[in-house]
C-alpha cells in the first residue's frame, strides 16, 4: 500500500521520502513502482522522461529521521495499534511543528493512534483503497482532536493526487469498510453454504452483480491478514455477527495464505 501511495505522489509531482524497515524492502518498493510506471509508458499513458522525472522524486530510506523535512507523512505500516502508536510517538519528535501526520489505517481508531502524540490536532486518517494507484477514493478521517487545518491539508493533498477525497468521522470502519467488510464476510460464508468454488463465486458477483472484481480476488488483493484484522476490529467494536471473520479465512491467515502478497490466497500468483 505504501508503495502505491508513494507512486501516486511522485506521479503528481511531489517529492517523496519512503521509509521501509529494511534495505531489501526499499529495493523491492522502487522496483515495484518502476514496473508500474514502465507499464504506463508502454501503454502510452506516460512519457519516458515523465517516468524518469517521477522516479527521481522518490527517495527511499530505512531511517525515520529522513522524514524530518516532510510536510505530510502518510503512515501505512502493519495494522497493529501498538506499532502505529510507537511510530507516531517517534514521528511526533522528528517532523516539523506544522507537519500533518496521516494514518492509512483500515479499521483502527485514528483517535487512539493520535493519542500517542503530544500534538493530536495534527493527526488525521488518510485512508487509501487498494490498489492505491487505481482507486480514486481517499477517506479523510477527522479524529476526536483533529484540527481543521490538518483535515483540510490532507484533503487538499488527496485532491492534488488526482483522487476523490471524502470527509468523514472516526467511526469503526469509517465509510467503505463499515459496509464492505461484512459484505465480503458474507461472500466467504457463501463459499461453504452454497458449495461454490472461489472462481464461480467471483464469476457470480462480477457477471451477476456488476462488481469490477470478484470477492475472492478482492480479498486476495487487500490481503487475507488485513481483511481478518479489519473484521476482528469491527466485530470487537460493533458486535455484529456478520463482522466476525469466517473460520475459513482465519484458517487461511493462520496457514500463511495471505493472498497476492504471499503468492497464495484463494488463488495462486506469481511474485510482484
Ligand atoms: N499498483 C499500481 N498499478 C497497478 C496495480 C497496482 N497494485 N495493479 C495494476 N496496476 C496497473 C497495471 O499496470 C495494469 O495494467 P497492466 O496489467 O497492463 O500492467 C493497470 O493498472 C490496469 O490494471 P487492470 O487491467 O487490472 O485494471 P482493471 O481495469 O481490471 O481494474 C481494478 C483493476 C481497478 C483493481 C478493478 O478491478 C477494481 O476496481 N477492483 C475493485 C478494487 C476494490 O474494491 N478495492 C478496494 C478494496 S477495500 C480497501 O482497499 C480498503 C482496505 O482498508 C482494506
Amino acid at each position: 500500500m505504501g508503495a502505491g501511495i508513494a507512486q501516486v505522489a511522485i506521479e503528481a509531482g511531489h517529492e517523496v521520502v519512503g521509509r521501509e524497515v529494511a534495505h531489501e524492502l526499499c529495493v523491492k518498493a522502487r522496483d515495484r513502482i518502476a514496473h508500474f510506471l514502465q507499464r504506463k509508458v508502454e501503454k502510452g499513458r506516460l512519457a519516458e522522461d515523465g517516468r524518469e522525472a517521477a522516479l527521481a522524486r522518490l527517495t527511499l530510506t530505512t531511517s525515520l529521521d529522513e522524514l524530518a523535512e516532510c510536510d505530510l507523512v502518510v503512515e501505512a505500516i502493519v495494522e497493529d495499534l501498538d506499532a502505529k502508536r510507537a511510530l507516531f510517538e517517534e514521528l511526533d519528535g522528528i517532523v516539523g511543528a506544522d507537519a500533518v501526520l496521516g494514518t492509512n489505517t483500515s479499521a483502527l481508531s485514528v483517535s487512539d493512534i493520535a493519542a500517542s502524540t503530544s500534538t493530536p490536532d495534527r493527526v488525521v486518517g488518510m485512508h487509501f483503497f487498494n490498489p492505491a494507484p487505481l482507486m480514486p477514493l481517499v477517506e479523510i478521517v477527522r479524529a476526536e482532536l483533529s484540527g481543521d487545518d490538518a483535515v483540510e491539508t490532507a484533503y487538499a493533498l488527496a485532491e492534488s493526487l488526482g483522487k476523490r477525497p471524502i470527509r468523514c468521522h472516526d467511526t469503526p470502519g469509517f465509510v467503505v469498510n463499515r459496509i464492505l467488510i461484512p459484505l465480503l464476510n458474507d461472500c466467504i460464508r457463501v463459499l461453504d453454504e452454497a458449495q461454490v468454488s472461489p472462481q464461480d463465486l467471483d464469476t457470480a458477483m462480477t457477471a451477476g452483480a456488476g462488481w469490477p472484481m470478484g470477492p475472492c480476488a478482492l480479498v486476495d488483493l487487500v490481503g487475507i491478514d488485513v481483511h481478518v484484522h479489519a473484521s476482528e476490529a469491527l466485530h470487537a467494536k460493533l458486535q455484529e455477527p456478520r463482522m466476525a471473520p469466517p473460520p475459513r479465512i482465519v484458517a487461511m491467515r493462520n496457514e500463511g495464505l495471505l493472498g497476492r502478497k504471499s503468492g497464495r490466497g484463494f488463488y495462486s500468483y506469481e511474485s510482484r
